[in-house]
Parts: structure tokens; sequence; C-alpha cells
């Protein structure tokens, strides 16, 4: 994985067949997608369960790109090797998951795998200041993880902020929650180079007609272009 900050549509499977994981994850490849995003919910930092490790380590040879996997969980270090060995490129961690996210960092990187720290809306830019030279992504959060399909909250200036902070690092930041075509241009704008899409990306298609995917990431792109 060599650095680029060109624009990357990320597909979250939290929107696709739940039953049908590594086909969907090679559809929506074949349709357009840059990384494919792998959303770990643990019922307690958020409220809702999705699947671990071995779920991450069966759809892994269904993946050619970047799997790009999200822990919404609490606690984390105790799980990073599990992932690291899943196959994950990159690992991202909440902020908020605990009081020690530099050790987590640590761990994630010390496990072969790129770093990724994420922020929830409610949590400023300043908490990663001390971080941004041990990773490799940071990810606001633009809705209150959990769930798909929820509405967009305006994180623009925190992610101007981000970007000025950032400066010549090699460190991707990436939007999760809410984005569509009328979303995507005002975080891409801000300096995102990441979009996660699961609802706008999926929506209208499956695994025997996915077409629809590559409509909708084509929708995506040509709103940032326009
Ligand atoms: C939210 C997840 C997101 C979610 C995005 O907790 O981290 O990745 O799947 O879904 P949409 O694009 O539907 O808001
Ligand atoms: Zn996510």
């Amino acid at each position: 994985m060599t650095f680029d900050r060109s624009l990357k549509i990320a597909p979250s499977i939290l929107a696709a067949d739940f039953a049908n994981f590594g086909a969907e994850c090679a559809a929506v490849e074949a349709q357009g997608a840059d990384w494919v995003h792998v959303d770990v919910m643990d019922g307690h930092f958020v409220p809702n369960i999705t699947f671990g490790a071995a779920m991450c380590a069966a759809i892994r040879p269904h993946i050619k790109t970047v799997m790009d996997v999200h822990l919404m969980i609490a606690p984390v270090d105790r799980f990073i090797d599990d992932f690291a060995k899943a196959g994950a490129d990159i690992i991202t961690a909440h902020v908020e998951a605990g009081p020690h996210i530099h050790r987590t960092l640590q761990a994630i990187r010390g496990a072969g795998v790129k770093a990724g720290v994420a922020l929830n809306p409610g949590t400023p830019a300043e908490t990663v200041a001390e971080l941004l030279d041990m990773v490799d992504l940071v990810c606001v959060m633009t809705v209150n993880p959990g769930f798909g399909g929820q509405q967009f909250i305006d994180m623009t200036a925190k992610v101007r902020a981000l970007r000025k902070m950032i400066g010549d690092r090699p460190v991707h930041i990436e939007i999760d929650g809410g984005v569509d075509p009328t979303t995507a241009p005002l975080v891409a704008a801000a300096g995102a180079d990441v979009l996660v899409a699961g609802s706008a990306v999926f929506k209208g298609g499956s695994v025997s007609d996915p077409a629809p995917y590559g409509a909708n990431i084509k929708a995506i792109r040509e709103a940032i272009a326009r």
C-alpha cells in the first residue's frame, strides 16, 4: 500500500447482505470500490453488535484491494493480534475507547498493520495532536457510531483543522457516516481523501445485480468532481 491522497471510496459492508459477505466484497470491488470498510461492533462501546476477527479472516480472500477494519470495541488491545492475523491492512481504534490510545496505536503498528485513530462527533481534533506521527489514518465520524443509514453530522470544520495539523505527513483523512452525493463534496473539499459509504453504495443492488453499486459509487465521485 503506497500512500496517496487521491479520493478513495470505501464501501462499508455493514450495508451489504450479511449472508453473502465474500461475494459482496468481490462485487463492490468489481464495481469500482477502492477499499472495503469493515465495521466491527461489540454492543459495549457502541449499542450494536456486528462480527469479529473470524469473519474478517473469512472475507479476506475475497478482498483484493484494502481491508479497512474499523473497531468500535472497548477494550481494544487484547483483540489487535486477532485482527492482524485475520489480514487487516488497516486497523482503526477509537480515541474514546480507553485511556491508552497511544499504547493501542503502538500495538497495531507493532503487529505490522497500518494504524488509524477514529474520533466521535463530540471529540475535538486536538485529541489526536500527539498521535499524528504514529498513525496512517484519522477517521472523522460524521454520525454517532453504531448503525448505518444515519443522518450526516457536519464535521467540515474538524476536517479542515485536521488537514492543517497533518500537513505533509502521509496520513489519510477518512469520513465515516452519512456520506452520499450531497455530503461527499463538503468533506472532500475540506481535505478528506477516504470516504466510507454504506447505504449510499449498496442501495438498489445485490450480488446478482451489482450494477447499481457501480452507479452509486460513480454518483459520489461525479458529485465531488463537479
Ligand atoms: C457507523 C459505521 C459506518 C456505517 C456507515 O457506525 O462506522 O461505517 O456503516 O454507514 P452509512 O454510510 O450508511 O452512514
Ligand atoms: Zn465505520
